[in-house]
């Protein structure tokens, strides 16, 4: 399975944060924003990732990431020009995507639960057409918001409904089978003037493949792309991390975990950054986990 981290648009809700910084760069507690969605595909298994963003922005994401190797990934990079729809990921990243099913999350999407990882890990072996992950909230009406049955197939899909059917929301992070590109590639433009990931997950709700895994009262899900949204973020990672001494969406030690890298790959990847408390915690598991 390939990965997409889309981290485009302009974050037009933050302005002026975001006039000369991008959204997914900003700080979420201790770490870049970016941080969060590729920790999900990371925990999902999923190591050949594309960073998609803006032609002005794409080299910063470079400059942070790499090309992966450090964590035992292999990143690539694609500028999005225009801020067409999240299905343009599927175009500009069909060359990446080969024959390979897909995991999308969207670059602002914050996501921290339990075994999250056995929860993808089941989803990527059941899917079959494509699998979307619903998140209560009190407010529906900024999301997709979707009605399931019994078993979580997929029964209606609204995007920014006025009136929802439920709270429901249908969170940034999707799981494809091949067939995606396709179904982008005959997309039309909604009135808002942008391909429509509802559009996309309409098609698979049509042909009865689309299921919802419901994401429960452990999780949270948060994204960051208010002011206030992403202060609330900030302070949600660092309560838990200060108050259990365990970081979120720490990639290297994701990556220890996972075992795309070793415990001395890891230490060193800490011991370059060590004059801050992110860098010694990744010395500290290391060790843990070397010990
Ligand atoms: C997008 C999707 C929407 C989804 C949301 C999750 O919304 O269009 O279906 O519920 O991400 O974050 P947008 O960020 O474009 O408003």
């Amino acid at each position: 399975m390939k990965g997409i981290v889309l981290a485009g648009g302009s974050g037009t809700r933050l302005h002026p944060i975001t006039l000369a910084v991008s959204k997914q760069l900003l700080p979420v507690g201790d770490k870049p924003m970016i941080y969060y969605p590729l920790s999900v595909l990371m925990l999902a298994g999923v190591r050949d990732i594309l960073v998609i963003s803006t032609p002005t922005d794409l080299p910063q994401f470079q400059r942070l990431l790499g090309d992966g190797s450090h964590l035992g990934l292999r990143l690539g990079y694609r500028e999005q020009p225009e801020p067409n729809g999240i299905p343009e990921a599927f175009l500009i990243g069909a060359s990446h995507i080969g024959e390979e099913p897909v995991a999308l999350v969207l670059g602002d999407n914050i996501f921290h639960g339990p075994a999250f990882y056995s929860v993808l890990a089941d989803s990527r072996a059941a899917l079959d057409g494509c699998v979307l992950f619903g998140h209560r909230v009190s407010d529906p009406r900024p999301y997709a918001v979707a009605e399931v049955d019994g078993d979580g197939a997929l029964l209606s899909l609204e995007e920014k409904p006025a009136r929802p059917r439920s709270n429901h929301a249908v969170t940034g992070l999707y799981l494809y089978d091949n067939t995606v590109v396709d179904i982008a590639k005959n997309l039309r433009p909604s009135a808002r003037g942008e391909l429509e990931i509802t559009d996309v997950n309409r098609v698979y709700m049509s042909r009865g493949s689309a299921r919802l895994v419901h994401l429960g009262r452990g999780f949270a899900w948060l994204d960051a792309g208010t002011p206030e949204s992403l202060l609330q973020a900030g302070h949600y990672v660092c309560t838990l991390q200060e108050r259990q001494g365990v970081r979120i969406a720490c990639l290297e030690e994701i990556a220890l975990r996972m075992g795309f890298i070793t415990a001395d790959a890891c230490h060193r990847l800490g011991s370059r950054i060590a004059h801050s408390a992110y860098g010694r915690y990744v010395m500290t598991i290391a060790e843990e986990i070397a010990a």
